[in-house]
């Protein structure tokens, strides 16, 4: 039991303890260990595990309960309307494909196996009710310099990693943002001279977004399975054209076209846990084939973090997948004597994650056919979500969500180029050479090794995709010079902090292809309060004719914001 976190809410006698459901008997410790490996990352289990809501709603009591019930998390259109009771058939049912059943949810994890399945909900039915929190409603706080209301276009962001506040300086918050309608009179700002557009909405959660060469929209529709293209008319108000260009895909986020140049042959996916690619040639608009497997199977684990990003080096020989990890930190990975460790490190990337994060929480590589052995590229990188190569350097560049329970202000997400078989610290360190508290003592031999990254971000702002805008620009709405190869990023927003922070789009300045260290707001404008927001941005993709695009999956919009020089 020593492994497994504290908050474990079954006495120990339970381990020999079984539960009758349904024609086999399930085993309440097995689910109780898909539970941790699974759903902890998102779901508060019981009273005294740390918040009441996570990313998930706080499950306690959920067997039996009514669909959508707790007051303290923002269930999404979906799951509100859906009017269920969870009972057992209910939630084997949901659990074995949300989606299939409550189209448009934002849970996404799938439990296949049918066992697996009802071991799980037998934990769950030992989970007591918790009660609602009141925190989200009724806190107040000081005002810090990482909440959203000091957020506007311009004004620049430096995280002081000599300064950063100790662990548990503050407790962990569950704060969850709740999606609301784009309120009367909100508005999104955007820096002097620009201007942002709603180019479209009534898309089912979009995520990332890549464009074609010749100027098409690829947007991954996750949650949806499938792939959509766009065409967007010169001047651009609404898609001239709009398909669907793919589905019946397994948790698609990741696009990728290939070769590079004006006539990809491919375009690649990076689904839950496969690289796919389908055939393609410029303007088509539906898949002219069936996917063919690249990478059949990315990790022998899927739970936890589900978004996997594709590229493809500069000279094109090889493939990148980043894979986050399956929990917040490492707390079912099983621990290692320091023999073993060693034995691990002398075969394996040192620093490198094994058990059930075995090829998690770092990025993988492969070459383009699938064919080299997937490799470790760089080790301990929690979630990185968002790849992108620097045109002027080819490096590759990650954007990563750290690690929650520590207190508003750790740990910071960041933004980094990606040395090869370079260690980043994760599950032991955090930020250079921070141990974390829950790891304390276990890797002294990785003590002073991990890499600062280069530009760390305000603590859970969930920073998803990044790209580089492009250094040749045409269009009449390109960016001014001076953001010419700098980089956009997507920050979703935060749940684990108590001033909400995130919900906008930031640019990152590099000097001469370098980091500074700084970035600044770019989108504000989505957070209505510490409570609600009106848009969480995933994705940001440069269009043929320069303007930046930017999909919202919490309102379901797809936003344009151009230069206009006025
Ligand atoms: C990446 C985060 C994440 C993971 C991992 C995750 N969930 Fe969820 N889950 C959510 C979110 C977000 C919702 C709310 C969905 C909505 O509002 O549409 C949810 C909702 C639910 C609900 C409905 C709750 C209610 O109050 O109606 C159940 C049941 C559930 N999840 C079970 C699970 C189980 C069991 C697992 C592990 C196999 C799991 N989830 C893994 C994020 C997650």
């Amino acid at each position: 039991m020593r492994h497994l976190p504290r908050f474990l809410p079954l006495p120990i006698f339970l381990a020999s303890f079984l539960v009758a459901s349904g024609a086999r008997a399930a085993d309440v410790v097995h689910g109780q260990q898909l539970f941790l490996q699974n759903c902890a990352l998102c779901h508060a289990g019981n009273a005294d595990s740390h918040p009441a809501a996570g990313q998930g709603p706080a499950l306690g009591g959920i067997v039996g309960r009514a669909s959508a019930a707790r007051t303290d998390f923002g269930y999404s259109k979906a799951l509100q309307t859906a009017h269920l009771t969870w009972t057992p058939d209910a939630l084997d049912q949901f659990l074995s494909g949300p989606t299939a059943m409550v189209p448009g949810t934002n849970m996404v994890a799938v439990v296949a196996n049918a066992g697996d399945r009802a071991d799980l909900i037998a934990f769950l039915g030992t989970l007591k009710p918790t009660p609602d929190s009141r925190y989200m409603v009724s806190v107040t706080h000081a005002r810090t310099p990482g909440d959203w209301q000091n957020d506007a276009p311009g004004q620049t962001h430096r995280i002081d990693l000599a300064g950063l506040p100790a662990p548990f300086a503050t407790r962990s918050a569950g704060n969850a943002p709740r999606t609301v309608d784009q309120p009367a009179g909100a508005r999104l700002s955007v820096p002097v001279g620009f201007k942002i557009s709603l180019l479209l909405s009534n898309l089912s959660g979009p995520r990332l977004l890549r464009t074609a060469p010749n100027g098409d929209i690829f947007i991954a529709e996750t949650r949806e399975g499938r792939i959509r293209v766009l065409r967007l008319g010169a001047g651009t108000s609404a898609p001239v054209e709009n398909t669907v260009f793919a589905d019946h895909l397994d948790g698609p986020f990741g696009l990728a076209f290939y070769p590079a140049g004006p006539k990809p042959q491919w375009i690649y996916i990076g689904n839950l846990n496969s690289v796919v690619r389908i055939p393609y040639a410029s303007g088509d608009l539906h898949a002219t084939a069936a996917p063919e497997t690249v990478v059949q199977q990315l990790a022998e684990t899927t739970g936890g973090h589900s978004t996997r990003d594709v590229a493809f080096s500069l000279d094109g020989t090889r493939l990148f997948i980043s894979v986050g990890s399956g929990s917040n930190v490492a707390e079912t990975m099983g621990r290692k004597s320091p023999d073993e460790v060693r034995d691990w490190d002398r075969s394996h990337l040192a620093g490198s994650t094994w058990g059930n994060e075995l090829q998690r929480a770092d990025i993988l590589t492969t070459d383009p056919e699938g064919k080299a052995p997937l490799t470790v590229y760089a080790a301990g990188i929690r979630n990185a979500v968002g790849l992108a190569i620097q045109p002027s350097t080819g490096l590759l560049w990650c954007s990563t969500n750290e690690r929650d329970g520590l207190g508003d202000d750790l740990v910071p997400d960041y933004i980094t180029h990606v040395e090869e078989k370079g260690y980043y610290g994760w599950p032991w360190y955090y930020l250079g050479n921070h141990e974390d508290p829950r790891r304390m003592n276990e890797r002294p031999d990785l003590a002073g090794k991990a890499i600062v990254p280069d530009v760390p971000v305000q603590s859970h702002s969930a920073s998803l995709q990044m790209t580089f805008y492009p250094a040749q620009v045409t269009g009449k709405t390109a960016f001014p010079a001076a953001y010419r190869g700098d980089i956009f990023a997507a920050l979703h927003g935060s749940w684990n902090r108590t001033g909400r922070t995130g919900s906008k789009v930031i640019r990152v300045h590099l000097q001469d292809g370098k980091a500074t260290g700084e970035y600044e707001d770019f989108v504000t404008g989505f957070v209505v309060d510490d409570g609600h927001v009106w848009g969480r941005p995933v994705g940001v993709t440069v269009a043929g004719d320069g303007a930046l695009l930017i999909t919202d999956d919490a309102n379901g919009t797809l936003w344009r914001v151009a230069y206009t020089g006025k």
